[in-house]
């Protein structure tokens, strides 16, 4: 099979912009003519030139028919889906679109209890009801596994009217859950699998990463082609089969602008070409040279990293590197890379620093890093690392959706009164980094006591005391 080499967005923004059109339309800075200096230095004269949006020959991303219908048909393709859809506001919108576009409100729906906002917002805007499930948890390296093929199976058991799984995989720390087998028991069960594959664009193009959501059998995937491959800021893709199209890519238009960026629809139209003619190469040679790095970080002292993880396939490109023996936080190194050796992480957490290493890297940069965590390595401090809570590990259905939860009033009530009431926030504690409590769930008098004996820094409360919680008003 040969290789696509045209970008049809591109090449149908360089013909409107190269056909001498005197500009009546938006934006106001008329093809750059306008634009202020500052402007002029981020996007280039060419970038503005070619920044309209709305002309005929650009298509519309809502009804689209000409050149982004073209350039979805190929990003589809290479991705293995039946069909694309471009988003203009981040894998945030994708994942509220595959929501609204396959739950109705009551629907059941399991999600891991990590679940990104996004996932939340989708549940709000649908009216589908959360199971949480439990995630794994690495007790050790203090990092969040995923949710088990067990899980599921469990699931499916006890909540078999449920309508859908999703689930987050790979997850931020590069653990996949496994998808070719959760797809066929959620199938059997006649249920439809969602993956928030934010984290997973680049896994179709290397072997040795784990196996991507579409490749495996999931229904829709929502990737952020801007994290690890090469659109700009704000790129994502959705991917599907054919019979979710109707209703999916009616709720892809409810959600985008109406006048999405030229430059951003054209910056995953060349990520899509860019991997079509490296990908496998680049991202190969990234899974290398991550290799690599594991090697020399298991050579410095009182650094520890992972290259695989029990019963989960790992995306060996996320490199996570545990500081505790250090007597450092997570968050305390990641200040020192920062501000005195010039290296910036991806995240940090109470005990780990996560590094990714994506298709720009080479050996130079991977060496800069290998030296300044060797630099690490000599700020010692004899703090011991703090206990913490393993996370709840049974399903809990929320009694009140997302959505009600969002319209009914709230009050502030004391934390040890709290029993038996309905919360209306997150609690979440770093570790384990999975809530104790999210919003329209039931609070117990164990989470309460939970909450009490937590340490480490709570998420989401909006009083971080926690001697008061917000809970839907009686
Ligand atoms: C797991 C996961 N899902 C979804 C998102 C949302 O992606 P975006 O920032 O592109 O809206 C993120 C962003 O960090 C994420 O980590």
């Amino acid at each position: 099979m040969g290789k696509n080499i045209s970008a049809p967005i591109v090449e149908a923004m360089k013909k409107y912009s190269s056909d001498g059109v005197l500009a009546f339309h938006t934006p106001g800075h008329k093809q750059g003519r306008g634009a202020h200096e500052f402007l002029r230095e981020l996007l280039t004269l060419e970038g503005l030139r070619q920044e309209v949006s709305l002309m005929e020959e650009l298509d519309d991303l809502h009804a689209p028919q000409s050149c982004i219908k073209e350039a979805q048909r190929l990003a589809a393709k290479l991705w293995h889906a039946d069909e694309t859809i471009f988003f203009v506001n981040g894998t945030t919108s994708a994942i509220q679109a595959m929501i609204l576009g396959t739950l109705k409100a009551g629907d059941l729906v399991f999600i891991p209890r990590n679940a990104h906002r996004s996932v939340i917002s989708g549940l709000i805007l649908s009216g589908a009801v959360p199971i949480f499930l439990p995630i794994e948890f690495d007790a050790e390296l203090k990092v969040p596994l995923n949710v088990s093929v067990a899980t599921i199976e469990r699931a499916i058991k006890k909540y078999p009217q449920a309508r859908a799984i999703l689930l987050v995989s790979p997850n931020y720390y590069g653990v996949a859950a496994d998808l070719e087998k959760i797809s066929v028991l959620a199938h059997e069960a006649r249920m439809i699998l969602l993956i928030d594959e934010a984290h997973g664009a680049h896994l179709q193009f290397c072997e040795e990463l784990p196996r991507s959501a579409m490749d495996s059998g999931a229904d829709l995937a929502a990737q952020s082609t801007h994290k690890l491959l090469g659109a700009l800021t704000q790129c994502s893709m959705l991917m599907f089969r054919k019979k979710f199209a109707e209703r999916v890519k009616f709720a892809a238009s409810l959600l985008q602008t109406t006048s999405p960026n030229q430059i951003l629809l054209a910056s995953l139209d060349i990520a899509r070409l860019q991997m079509e003619l490296e990908g496998r190469e680049k991202v190969s040679r990234a899974v290398e040279l991550a290799k690599s790095l594991r090697a020399e970080i298991k050579l410095i002292d009182g650094l520890r990293t992972f290259d695989a993880a029990e019963n989960f396939a790992l995306d060996a490109t996320k490199v996570t590197v545990n500081v505790e023996n250090l007597g450092l936080s997570g968050y305390e190194a990641e200040k020192i890379l920062r501000e005195e050796l010039k290296v910036q992480c991806e995240l940090s957490d109470a005990a780990n620093l996560l590094f990714l290493i994506t298709y720009a890297d080479d050996e130079q940069t991977i060496s800069g890093l290998v030296d300044a965590l060797k630099k690490l390595s000599f700020y010692r401090r004899k703090i011991s690392p703090k206990p913490f809570l393993i996370p709840n590990s049974s399903f809990i259905i929320a009694s009140l959706s997302p959505r009600e939860t969002f319209y009914t009033p709230v009050e502030v009530v004391a934390l040890k009164k709290a029993v038996g009431r309905i919360c209306a926030e997150e609690i979440t504690f770093y570790p384990p980094g999975i809530p104790l409590l999210m919003p329209g769930e039931k609070i117990s008098a164990e989470v309460v006591e939970a909450i009490k004996k937590s340490v480490g820094k709570v998420f989401g409360a909006a009083d971080k005391t926690l001697l008061t919680i917000k809970v839907v008003a009686k």
